[in-house]
């Protein structure tokens, strides 16, 4: 039977994050009063095909503190260049498959978590999210998801410190802002924002410059899916003013347009024009004492001015560090140890 694995959120019910979040709330009360050996005598893969410094540390420190193993691997950096395509001769730059990568590190670890950004050429090979895929199609052990075309540790991080000032998300406003970047950014983080925030029954808005920055329809309709499952609803709206009145939560995100997609010089006049999606005072006092919150890295007076970043309501820190907690908590259910009890 193969394993369970984490690649994304869209096969895991909201049940069932609800029992990570639960798990990972403990796990953060508990932090610095309890040693925990969940992990002792077990070893984690850490692959990164791009840079990283919350989720690594994140995770490195994490398995520590469980009493784990997690060893770090940079393909064509420390480790051999990796092919991932089936069938292809391999008489490129890679020296060797990920058929053999992964059924190796299944031998000696217990669990491989890959970090595999989009290569920015062609959305339609990116979206097959092959790397990762291929990771899950070899590993006999479980393989989680530090970010590819989804962010879903993000997710949950986000969704755990949401829930701990707002309590109850059901009916609540979760407002999805684009903002400005000087360079086109992958949509993972926004694709797992707009489901997270419609599985756990929040009223989405979606608020991008043009038609052309709405995400990919398995994501919007996946997110509609939910929210109709939940009694909530997800909107795409321009209109940046209606966008933020009365939102509880403004999530901002950066992301280029699918349509140009490899072709980004074209897309740039149409990105330079809406700087002006920064997130500001003046949107957030439009909303509802709003919590703003974003992944981080983050461009301060870029993407959110300084003060909405260093506000009383800004959550950026705090979702940040909840990316300890909610990772120890998956790590625990992935190698096979149940809910911790109350
Ligand atoms: N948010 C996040 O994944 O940060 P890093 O890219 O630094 O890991």
């Amino acid at each position: 039977m193969s394993p369970r694995h984490f690649l994304s959120t869209l096969d895991w019910s909201r049940r069932e994050l609800e029992g990570v979040l639960a798990d990972a709330s403990r796990l953060k009360e508990e932090r610095g009063t309890l040693a925990r050996e969940d992990l002792a005598g077990k070893s984690v893969a850490l692959v990164f095909f791009n840079p990283s410094l919350r989720t690594r540390t994140s995770f490195e420190i994490g398995v520590f503190e469980m009493g784990g193993h997690a060893v770090v691997l940079e393909p064509g950096k420390g480790a051999w260049p990796i092919e991932y395509r089936d069938g292809v001769v391999m008489d490129g730059e890679a020296e060797e498959h990920v058929a053999e990568v992964a059924r190796v590190l299944s031998r000696y670890c217990n669990l491989i978590a890959v970090r595999a950004f989009p290569k920015f050429q062609r959305w339609e090979d990116d979206r097959e999210d092959l790397v990762i895929r291929q990771f899950a199609k070899y590993a006999t052990v479980p393989v989680l998801n530090m970010e590819t075309i989804t962010h879903p540790c993000q997710e949950l991080a986000l969704m755990l410190a949401l829930k701990e000032k707002l309590g109850t998300t059901d009916g609540k406003k979760f407002l999805l802002t684009w903002t400005y970047h000087p360079r086109p950014l992958n949509t993972a983080v926004a694709n797992s924002a707009l489901i997270i925030a419609a599985k756990f029954g929040f009223d989405v808005t979606l608020l991008c410059p043009t038609p052309e920055y709405v995400l990919d329809a398995r994501y919007m309709d996946a997110a509609r899916g939910f929210a109709k499952e939940q009694g909530s609803r997800v909107t795409v709206t321009h209109d940046v003013d209606a966008a933020y009145s009365g939102a509880h939560v403004v999530y901002a995100k950066s992301w280029g347009a699918l349509p140009y997609f490899g072709r980004w010089e074209a897309e740039k006049p149409i990105r330079d024009k809406y700087k002006h999606f920064i997130v500001d005072e003046r949107k957030m006092a439009l909303t509802d004492r709003g919590y703003f919150s974003h992944c981080l890295p983050m461009r301060r007076n870029v993407k959110a001015t300084d003060a909405v970043t260093s506000s009383p309501q800004s959550l950026v820190i705090e979702e940040a560090e909840n990316r300890l907690h909610v990772q120890k908590a998956l790590l625990r259910r992935l190698v096979g140890l149940s809910g911790i009890s109350p």
